[in-house]
């Protein structure tokens, strides 16, 4: 992993010093309040995308030697050490809760409301329970991840160019749905072999590339947010919903990157890198003086939005730590110190988008679990 603060002191000597010298001093969460961050995150994490998200970033802060950004090949040990197991403990446990609620045969993990996708964004850390289990008898791990495959491959309805819907009663999609589950067929893929592993990989990468090709609009080069179907729609970039498309591409590719085939998929790798740039670039031309990014990226009448700013953060560091070009990361750097800002003592992130509306501010006193996630990701991607 590279420094950042070693990156922007280059910078700094090099002569760009317009855009990094307006950065005070190097920001960072002290371990405590990271803690605070994440515990706040586990008490309001309710819906099965929030219990995902909050597994992938207990993952990534704990055990990050378990996470697909750590510089390891995948599969993961199958034995932990006492440290390791210590340090994912949490992560097995809300898995091992959730799997022993699941009626045996539901076809996913968990109720998501109406959502194909949603359920899925709990797969990785159940693979990884499974892998790692000591009671090689107990089968119920691999058999609700297996169901939950085939649900999705064989059962959820399809757009015309091969996505996934995310809706399970008809074809519609959400940008939210990348970081629900390609990151989960990926992952499914470097943990299995042959021909299977090469067919879940391309999968994983066919959704992205498929919902790209539908949700870009190519002139802001940003992703609309909810398009197909009836009911809902939100045509509008919104920011969250980009930053899952970057945060879910970025797991694919290193997931990718990582695996065993990983030399079968340079065109793929390219692909991803380059999609995931291309929202990266288009975000940040729309960055406020504050550091912050509008709910509605570039809707000036939207109001400040922290929590799509914290995992658009996060991105822009994960990404210039796999290309080595640091161009954005001055302003994420600057992005960073707002989130830093934005928290209170007791480790709750304020102005935030109401994650259920998805276009008003969060009412007083009522903290978002995403920006509570996002905010972690966000710290341990510059790390
Ligand atoms: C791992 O941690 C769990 C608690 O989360 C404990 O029950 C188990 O015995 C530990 N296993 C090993 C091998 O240390
Ligand atoms: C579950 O874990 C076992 C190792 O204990 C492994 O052989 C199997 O492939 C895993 N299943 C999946 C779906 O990853
Ligand atoms: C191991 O898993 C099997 C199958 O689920 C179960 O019957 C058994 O009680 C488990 N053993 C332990 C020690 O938990
Ligand atoms: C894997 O794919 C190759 C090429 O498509 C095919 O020849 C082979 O039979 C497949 N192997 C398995 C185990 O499905
Ligand atoms: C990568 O994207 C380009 C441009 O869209 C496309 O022509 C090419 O087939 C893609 N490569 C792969 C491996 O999908
Ligand atoms: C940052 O600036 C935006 C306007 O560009 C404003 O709406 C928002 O309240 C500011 N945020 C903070 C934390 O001051």
């Amino acid at each position: 992993m590279p420094s950042f603060m070693h990156v922007l002191t280059l910078t700094l000597l090099s002569g760009f010093a317009s855009a990094a010298s307006v950065i005070p001093s190097f920001p960072g969460l002290s371990v405590n309040k990271l803690n605070l961050v994440e515990a706040n995150m586990a008490k309001i994490a309710t819906h099965s995308w929030e219990l995902g998200t909050l597994a992938e970033t207990l993952t990534e802060l704990k055990a990050p030697s378990l996470s697909v950004f750590s510089p390891f090949d995948l599969p993961p040990p199958r034995h932990l050490d006492s440290k390791l197991n210590a340090s994912i403990s949490e992560v097995l446990d809300l898995v091992t809760k959730v799997i022993r609620a699941k009626s045996p045969d539901s076809p996913t993990f968990i109720d998501g409301d109406g959502a194909a996708a949603d359920p899925a964004s709990l797969g990785v850390a159940v693979l990884l329970t499974n892998w790692t289990r000591t009671n090689l008898s107990d089968t119920s791990f691999e058999v609700a991840a297996s169901q939950q495959l085939n649900h999705l491959l064989t059962v959820v309805p399809r757009a015309d160019n091969g996505a996934i819907s995310h809706r399970e009663d008809q074809v519609q999609l959400w940008a939210d749905f990348i970081y629900m589950v390609p990151p989960y067929l990926a992952y499914y893929g470097a943990l299995s072999t042959g021909n299977e592993s090469i067919a879940l990989l391309q999968e994983a990468y066919d959704q992205c590339r498929a919902y790209r090709e539908i949700l870009r609009d190519a002139d802001a080069n940003l992703w609309q947010h909810i398009v197909l179907g009836t009911g809902i729609q939100d045509y509008t970039h919104w920011g969250t919903g980009n930053a899952w498309a970057a945060a879910g591409m970025l797991r694919v590719l290193e997931t990718i990157r990582h695996s065993k085939v990983s030399s079968k998929f340079e065109g793929q790798k390219a692909n991803l890198t380059s999609w995931v740039n291309e929202i990266v670039e288009a975000t940040w031309k729309h960055q406020q003086t504050n550091g912050t990014l509008l709910n509605v990226l570039d809707d000036p009448n939207s109001f400040a939005d922290s929590s799509s700013t914290a995992l658009l953060a996060a991105s822009t560091f994960r990404l210039a730590s796999i290309t080595h070009d640091y161009t954005h990361v001055p302003a994420a750097v600057k992005a960073f110190q707002l989130i830093e800002d934005s928290l209170t003592e007791d480790g709750w992130l304020l102005n935030t988008v109401d994650p259920l509306t998805f276009n008003t501010p969060s009412q007083p006193g009522v903290y978002s679990p995403e920006g509570q996630a996002f905010t972690i990701l966000s710290a341990v991607s510059m790390a």
